[in-house]
């Protein structure tokens, strides 16, 4: 059985305590609602992404204390870029920000980075600063921040299919041999295990292209919250309602 660590804060110990039961191991997230939380308070779109990016390490920090094994964050759909390029031109800084910003403290917290998506495709500076995260947190053992960036999971379906066709043409295995666990193995999330509790924030109550195969099972969590403002308490709701779901895989 996993040993916790030490409550972070004793605002509330009881709820907290039987927060550590039974909690998600895979936690995915649509941080939705950062362009609405900036309206809502007179400010350019971009002060909510920026906000946003500094809500994603207050998260990390909590979910790296109730020992979740990995958080995969949305921070850009392979749909983001029909955004207006100003737009475009910010999300892609906020990584390099967020690294510049965050990276000792998540080293310090023994987090590792990952990313699933077309890194290829984004501007060059930010690939470099991604990909040094990667290298410098991979012998880091504690939580797998996975962030998807210019991430689209029927591109990442059909990718599978087209792997899994080459596989064929090579003579690795046959058509019939095929299995859902083939395809699994050939998504970028092959290293992973799917997530157990699927979170979005902000309203809306779709999945956006996110996840689609590995949200099979998820269980998932809907909140008004805009991501800014998804702090501590949206975070422990989320636990507790999960808590409280019976996970039956279609049995009874
Ligand atoms: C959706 O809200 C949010 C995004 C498309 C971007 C999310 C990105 C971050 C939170 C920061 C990323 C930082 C790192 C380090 C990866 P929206 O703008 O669509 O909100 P709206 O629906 O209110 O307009």
């Amino acid at each position: 059985m996993a040993l916790f660590k030490l409550p972070f804060t004793n605002k509330d110990t009881k709820k907290i305590h039987n927060s550590y039961d039974k909690v998600p191991d895979h936690i995915a997230i649509i941080m939705d609602g950062n362009g609405r939380w900036a309206q809502k308070k007179g400010l350019p779109r971009i002060a909510g992404h920026r906000e946003g990016m500094d809500n994603i390490k207050r998260i990390v920090k909590i979910a790296n204390t109730y020992n979740v094994k990995i958080l995969t964050l949305y921070a850009f759909s392979t749909e983001n870029w029909k955004r207006p390029s100003t737009e475009i031109d910010f999300l892609m800084k906020l990584p390099i920000d967020f690294l510049q910003h965050y990276l000792p403290e998540l080293i310090e917290e023994n987090v590792r980075i990952q990313t699933i998506g077309e890194i290829d495709d984004l501007p060059i500076n930010t690939q470099t600063a991604i990909l040094r995260a990667i290298e410098n947190t991979s012998h880091n053992t504690g939580l797998i921040l996975n962030i998807a960036i210019n991430y689209g999971s029927k591109f990442e379906i059909v990718q599978s299919i087209k792997s899994i066709c080459n596989d064929i043409l090579q003579g690795e295995y046959k058509v019939d041999d095929i299995t859902e666990e083939t395809i699994t193995e050939h998504l970028y999330t092959s290293h992973l295990t799917d997530p157990d509790l699927l979170i979005r924030t902000s309203g809306e109550l779709r999945l956006s292209n996110f996840l689609l195969w590995q949200s099979a099972y998820s269980e998932l969590w809907f909140t008004d919250t805009f991501w800014p403002d998804f702090d501590e308490e949206e975070f422990e709701k989320a636990i507790n309602d999960y808590q409280k779901r019976k996970r039956r895989y279609g049995g009874i």
